[in-house]
């Protein structure tokens, strides 16, 4: 589970980024953040990671204060991230490589993973003969080769078009399906919160407080999309923006 308690956060200019957030996910569930630009939520996310202190409050990491980096954890962002001087295969055993996998073992993990996200046959082209779409499913696949137990997402498909967009996200439920992991994922659209997060917070204009956190326990499914309970639950947040611009 990994839980926010009165998080605090004040940069050394005394911008106040963030205003006494709580909440938590727990275990396997997904979480989705929602709020205006500069609402505080990438701090949030660097918070968890360990990226940055808090002010004041704590962020947890099943029940442990989160000091520094961990295992565990992995973090995804709008830019890929990708070596363009390496190939597919090479950007995704990166981080095995780093751990010392060996060669066979690292072989076998970058191949199922390329298979899950449709990447298979494209292991020797390099980032920029990709679209996309394929470059941020191959930063998925980067980050999913060390078996992150807690997966943090900072608007991880806001960078590309609606249909691209929408097959990423049912990738990305799909992966959530087989994996379980716990996710944090921070986005800007109401219909991606809402196909994601088992629980949806919304944040106010800086400094983020929480609005509302709504429980949206109908999601899990592809065709949620395309549901009555799913249009009132995006009717919902929409509300709880307050018609904020976002
Ligand atoms: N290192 C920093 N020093 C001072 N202010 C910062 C720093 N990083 C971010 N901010 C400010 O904190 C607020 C929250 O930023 P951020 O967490 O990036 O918001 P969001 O991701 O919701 O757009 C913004 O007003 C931003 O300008
Ligand atoms: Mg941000």
């Amino acid at each position: 589970m990994i839980a926010a308690k009165e998080l605090t956060k004040i940069y050394p200019d005394g911008t106040e980024a963030v205003h006494r957030i709580t909440f938590d996910i727990p275990c396997g569930e997904c979480c989705s953040v929602i709020g205006p630009s500069g609402c505080g939520k990438t701090t949030l996310l660097l918070i968890f990671a360990g990226i940055l202190r808090p002010s004041a409050g704590k962020a947890l990491i099943n029940s442990h204060e989160v000091t520094g980096p961990s295992k565990e954890l992995a973090l995804i962002f709008q830019d890929y991230g990708l070596f363009p001087w390496k190939t597919v295969h090479e950007n995704v055993s990166l981080g095995l490589e780093l751990r010392g996998v060996q060669k066979k073992e690292q072989q076998e993990i970058v191949s199922s993973l390329l298979k899950d996200l449709g990447l298979h046959g494209f292991e020797k082209n390099y980032p920029k003969q990709l679209s996309g779409g394929m470059q941020q499913r191959v930063a998925f696949a980067r980050m999913l080769a060390l078996k992150p137990k807690i997966l943090l997402m900072d608007e991880p498909l806001s960078s590309l078009d609606a249909l691209t967009r929408e097959n990423m996200q049912n990738v990305l439920l799909q992966l959530w399906q087989q994996k379980r992991m716990t996710m944090l994922l921070v986005t800007h659209s109401i219909e991606e919160a809402v196909f994601f997060g088992q629980k949806i917070v919304v944040l106010s204009p800086r400094p983020g407080t929480i609005v509302k956190t709504i429980e949206n326990p109908q999601k899990g499914s592809i065709e949620y999309r395309t549901q009555e309970v799913f249009f009132a639950k995006c009717k919902e947040v929409r509300q709880s923006l307050d018609g904020g611009a976002i």
